[in-house]
């Protein structure tokens, strides 16, 4: 009593005495410390060191960065995506602040007679309708044949990598969308099963696919396109881009109840896939692979991959034709891509960037005429309108994205997916991270997202002189290379994508009629 009688008296010297001895008990701990040699050398003082490293990203991002400077995505970027997704005014003012004679600077030719608006006759007079112009699965007699409903789809991102409530709002902002959303490999979770369609990942670990002992069961997964009948495609992981030979990885700290249920695995412990496919190991037993899943469940079945060894792919097309049978779609992903967690080095280093990969892969199916017959997906930083046109300049059917997904329902590039603290709640398994949010309200972000996306695409299609942003070809694209010269795509590919016919562009519209 005597004591708190005597510190309420003299209450700015007991608090200078409190924080002077916290301080030396700091200090004392410091230097007897032996692990961090900063902290050591300068007590107390060293630790600013680690807190200024824990918030410099945040620092950058507000203070310093410039509109164009951050990486992976620009202020720039993620400011079109954001107001895109709020559905409010995503135009700029003033002209354009790109360094347009910068090599490598894409620039889309525009038609002297743009389609006129009044000539296009959109279903239920929705301007972003854009759906696929192929099947997919038809060309291979598949008994499911699927034709997404979006040009623009969401990418592979395991409920695990996400939480429950980014991937329900991505889910039900596809189903609002019309377009479908990749499982990732993490398997089927409730949190799929709102109502979009669906494109079901496997990966090595084959998740939500495996009998009692770990191994892959065709009859458990026949039970589960049963069990989910929004699964409209599945697609075997071969690699992606940011970690390409690399299994995949759930930290402990994201392996909750729920999820451990979910993959069959222990709770709290990283969650290692094996780095290769037990059911496979060269190109003719992932042919009999994907024609047994694909027999077994009327689905088309394709292959997601990075692109590193050329001879992979010059077999797969040969063996291909030889067989009539393989994959109905294949996934192109860049080493640009995203990831829930990676090593630095295959992130950086391992796999070709989307477009030259892409062009590495493409001519050769298209050598041995069989490209038509594949639906071809492009991923790595396809989410902006502009690199999407090139992507099908190219010879891409359908482009996918996942964190231009993730940042139309908030994330704000914080890049912390691979510790569990994601501030804006989207990759975590934190609960009170996830709390704010909001699933109906990010679902509708989600869908502004992909609409205004399709809608820009629509537009720009006209602009070109095409109802159909499929129907770009590689003379209509052409990048700065060098001063004062810009050269088309088609000469820096050394090859033109396979036409798209009139014809079938008309088909899609009459679908509607
Ligand atoms: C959080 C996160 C989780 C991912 N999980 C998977 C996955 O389970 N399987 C996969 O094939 N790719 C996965 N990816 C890669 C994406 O599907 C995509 O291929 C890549 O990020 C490129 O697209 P983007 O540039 O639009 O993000 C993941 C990416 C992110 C950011």
């Amino acid at each position: 009593m005597e004591i708190w009688h005597w510190i309420t008296e003299h209450w700015v010297l007991s608090t200078v005495l409190t924080l002077t001895s916290v301080t030396l008990l700091i200090a004392l701990y410091d230097v007897l410390q032996q692990r961090h040699t900063i902290m050591h050398n300068f007590p107390v003082v060293g630790h600013l060191r680690y807190l200024l490293e824990m918030i410099g990203p945040e620092i950058r991002q507000y203070f310093i960065a410039q509109d164009k400077e951050e990486l992976p995505f620009s202020r720039d970027e993620r400011s079109w995506i954001y107001s895109t997704a709020k559905e409010t005014n995503n135009t700029f003012g003033f002209g354009t602040n790109e360094q347009i004679y910068g090599v490598g600077y894409p620039v889309i030719k525009h038609a002297a007679f743009p389609i006129p608006d009044q000539a296009m006759k959109f279903p239920n007079g929705d301007k972003s309708w854009c759906p696929s112009l192929k099947i997919i699965g038809a060309a291979h007699g598949r008994a499911r044949p699927f034709r997404p409903a979006s040009v623009l789809n969401i990418s592979a991102m395991s409920f695990g990598s996400l939480g429950y409530r980014a991937v329900s709002a991505l889910n039900a902002g596809a189903l609002t969308a019309g377009c479908y959303h990749n499982t990732g490999e993490g398997g089927i979770s409730p949190y799929h099963a709102l109502g979009a369609d669906v494109m079901w990942q496997l990966g090595t670990g084959y998740f939500g696919a495996r009998d009692e002992n770990g191994r892959f069961s065709l009859d458990r997964l026949a039970e589960q396109v049963e069990q989910f009948p929004q699964v409209r495609l599945i697609e075997i992981k071969l690699s992606q881009g940011a970690k390409p030979g690399k299994g995949g990885i759930l930290p402990g700290a994201k392996v909750t109840d729920e999820i451990a249920r979910i993959r069959g695995i222990p709770v709290g412990q990283d969650c290692l896939s094996p780095n290769s496919h037990s059911e496979f190991d060269s190109v003719d037993s992932l042919i009999d692979f994907i024609e047994s899943v694909a027999s077994r469940t009327g689905l088309p079945v394709g292959i997601k991959s990075a692109i590193g060894k050329i001879g992979f792919w010059e077999q797969l097309s040969r063996r291909m034709k030889e067989r009539g049978h393989g994959p109905d779609f294949i996934s192109i992903d860049g080493a640009e891509g995203g990831t829930g967690a990676a090593p630095l080095t295959f992130a950086d280093h391992v796999a070709l960037p989307f477009k030259i990969g892409f062009q590495r892969v493409y001519p050769m199916f298209q050598a041995e005429g069989i490209s038509n017959n594949i639906t071809w997906i492009g991923s790595g930083k396809l989410g902006f309108p502009d690199r999407a046109i090139v992507a099908f300049a190219m010879g891409c059917d359908l482009v996918q994205v996942a964190r231009e997904a993730m940042m139309a329902i908030g994330c704000i590039q914080a890049q912390k997916c691979h510790t569990g603290h994601c501030p804006a709640g989207v990759a975590t398994q934190n609960r009170w991270l996830q709390a704010g949010l909001n699933i109906k309200d990010k679902a509708k972000r989600l869908s502004g997202y992909v609409r205004g996306f399709r809608r820009e695409l629509v537009t720009l299609s006209m602009a070109g002189g095409y109802r159909h942003p499929g129907q770009f070809t590689a003379d209509d694209i052409e990048f700065s290379t060098g001063v004062n010269k810009f050269s088309t795509l088609s000469s820096i590919l050394g090859y033109t994508a396979d036409p798209v016919s009139e014809a079938e562009v008309d088909a899609i519209f009459q679908l509607d009629d």
